[in-house]
């Protein structure tokens, strides 16, 4: 850990036109420096560097940061280790945090664990080399299923003897400690006190850690009787969270970025059979049902991710809700069936690298339409069946973050399940609403403008009412947070321009739909709890490469919103424009969405029953008068 202090004093002594000086040759141009992009090929500079603002950007491919994301995009380095060398370059010491004796001690720990892991997979390896029983018992099983020498090489397989406790034994007498054989879970305490080995007689897989050191071990039994398990695992230990791991990824990680795909299949031996038929984009869930954490980590390095399923997997129905979670982590699902009798291991071994790539082309399906095909199937002619098809169905769009995906989805199902896009579209927008409620029920209030009573009317844009499902609209998503960004910590009406803007919007239960603008939205919030002002080097120097490009897009001179002139300096008038331009971008948004509301009602209008037919004009006699509010107070009507 790097406290913040240090951070902050890294960035402080950062001269973004020194540290990129030290990679490419910088030309001073006024006050800024220019050189060709090293991030994209262009014979003309269009990349700028900016010392007063302390970034760069390059107007060619667009590519924008500060000192240290420059290093981590140019070293391909992380966050952490970029700012190790920024610190370097400048002589801070980086004491990563002074820690406390509990988490030396605890990080000592993790080590020696660690160090016991990487000496036990080298036992298992080396016994199944060169003891006789690991040639003749796991090598055997090994070559048996197909695994090549290669493949046994680089997956660091191994074999535990068929003994009680041979390999504990060895282990303490190379001296390591039982405490941290116990702790791992290599070897089992006995009541009296001895250790036993936990994997006997057991093929090794180990389980390697993102970075590609073991963290734990999948043992399989050679036995074909069914009173072992056929995998016993690590036990979960602070090196090893079977929670947050995911079988493969060490050394998938790669080509996971290069495709922009990630293949999820259920077992040890299907990722290790795939990595040998050429496609190296593979993990594995290891037998459980996926974890949010396995997700995320998924979505390190893609969102696009395709589930294999075994050609006659009963558990396909039980699964489907595990993929709810993807989607409602933002992935884009796929999924490929298997031919019946298949699994990918037995598939990869039985066909070519080619063939199964063709297969993949061929069979791959969205997910949602994959579930609503195997739903279906099973409902035939039975109504009650079919509704809980549907609401299953539109329970799964519903957690779909994006809006324009659930449409697409919506679409998609509206046609395969013969029931009309509006009656989905209203049953989706339903759920979301619910679960809004249902996330936040005591979410902080935001904070209320301190003088609203003075000017109320002037002050306050319209309430949209509660049936509105907000829409896509970017260009005014971007405007309130151009404001919230470049003007946020100025008045406007006596409060901050921050604090109104997310007391209009935040009140109504509109989230933006553009992710990256409403997590700048939802920090932004946070921060202000915590203090009057917010800082925009939180967003400049932010982790997320999307949010600093995107804050310094937003901050950077080139920037000029479509109305917004240049703000003169004098801050009187300054003032008066902000109160003119803020709870007008506000009414703006607030315009876009109403708007859409109103032709969505009016398109759902025709062949509607009496009783349906009245509930749509009162809605949209509601939002007919907030149309009205609106354009009286951007002076123009609104449509
Ligand atoms: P499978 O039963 O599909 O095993 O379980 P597999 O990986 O295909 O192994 P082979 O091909 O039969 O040798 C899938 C995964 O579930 C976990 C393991 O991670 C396994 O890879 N599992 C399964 C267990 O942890 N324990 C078990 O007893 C069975
Ligand atoms: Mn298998």
């Amino acid at each position: 850990m790097i406290d913040q202090a240090t951070i902050d004093r890294i960035m402080d002594a950062a001269r973004v036109e020194e540290v990129i000086g030290d990679y490419i040759t910088l030309k001073k141009r006024g006050a800024s420096y220019t050189a060709c992009c090293p991030f994209h090929n262009e014979k003309t500079p269009s990349f700028s560097v900016s010392p007063a603002r302390g970034i760069f950007k390059c107007f060619g491919c667009g590519k924008a940061g500060n000192a240290v994301t420059f290093v981590m995009a140019h070293e391909n380095l992380t966050y952490w280790d970029a700012l190790k060398v920024v610190a370097k370059k400048y002589g801070i010491d980086v004491k990563e945090r002074d820690l406390s004796p509990e988490e030396i001690r605890h990080n000592n720990d993790r080590e020696s664990m660690m160090i016991t892991a990487a000496y036990a997979q080298d036992y298992f390896t080396k016994i199944l080399r060169s003891h006789v029983d690991g040639k003749n018992i796991g090598m055997a099983y090994l070559a048996e299923r197909g695994f090549t020498e290669a493949t046994i090489e680089k997956f660091q397989l191994g074999y535990c003897l068929d003994s009680r406790a041979a390999f504990s034994n060895t282990a303490l007498r190379d001296g390591y400690k039982k405490e941290f054989l116990v702790k791992t879970g290599l070897s089992v305490e006995r009541d009296s006190g001895e250790l036993a080995d936990r994997f006997f007689g057991r093929v090794i897989f180990p389980i390697h850690s993102i970075s590609g050191r073991v963290i734990g071990f999948g043992g399989r039994t050679l036995r074909t009787d069914k009173t072992a398990p056929k995998y016993v695992n690590s036990p979960e230990s602070e090196i090893y969270h079977k929670s947050s791991s995911l079988y493969g990824i060490f050394f998938a990680k790669k080509a996971i970025m290069q495709r922009d795909k990630c293949f999820l299949v259920e077992g040890y031996t299907d990722v290790i059979s795939m990595h040998q038929a050429g496609i190296d984009n593979v993990v594995a869930s290891s037998g459980t049902s996926l974890t949010a954490d396995q997700i995320r980590l998924i979505k390190r390095f893609t969102p696009n991710v395709t589930v294999l399923y075994d050609g006659d997997a009963a558990g396909i129905k039980a699964s489907l809700r595990g993929i709810d979670m993807l989607l409602e982590e933002g992935l884009s699902v796929k999924t490929l069936l298997l031919p019946s009798g298949e699994d990918p291991d037995s598939f990869a071994r039985s066909h070519s690298a080619t063939e199964f790539v063709d297969f993949i082309g061929a069979h791959e399906e969205d997910f949602i339409s994959f579930k609503t095909k195997i739903l279906l199937s099973d409902s035939k002619s039975d109504p009650i069946k079919r509704a809980e098809v549907i609401t299953d169905i539109v329970r799964s769009i519903s957690v779909i973050p994006e809006a324009i995906p659930r449409s697409v989805y919506i679409r998609e199902c509206s046609k395969l399940m013969d029931i009309g896009e509006d009656v989905l579209t209203g049953e989706v927008a339903k759920l979301r609403r619910k679960k809004l409620y249902a996330d936040a029920p005591n979410a902080p209030k935001p904070p209320e403008p301190p003088d609203a009573a003075a000017s109320p009317d002037a002050l306050h844009t319209p309430p949209i009412p509660a049936f509105v499902e907000n829409v896509f609209c970017r260009e005014q998503e971007r405007e309130l947070i151009y404001l919230l960004l470049r003007h946020g910590n100025q008045s406007c009406f006596g409060v901050r321009v921050s604090a109104y803007i997310i007391s209009e919007i935040a009140g109504e239960d509109l989230s933006f739909q553009n992710l990256e603008y409403r997590q700048i939205f939802e920090e932004y919030r946070k921060l202000l709890e915590a203090s009057e002002t917010v800082d925009n080097r939180h967003f400049i120097n932010h982790p997320d490469q999307k949010i600093c490009e995107l804050a310094i897009d937003l901050l950077s001179e080139k920037y000029t919103l479509s109305k917004i002139w240049k703000l003169p300096d004098a801050s009187e008038v300054e003032e008066d424009r902000l109160r003119v331009e803020v709870p007008k971008a506000i009414n703006v948004y607030k315009s876009k969405i109403v708007t859409q509301a109103i032709m969505r009602l009016q398109q759902g209008l025709e062949g509607k029953t009496d009783e349906a037919l009245d509930i749509l004009l009162l809605k949209l006699g509601e939002l007919s008068k907030v149309r009205t509010k609106l354009s009286e107070m951007l002076e123009r009507p609104v449509f």
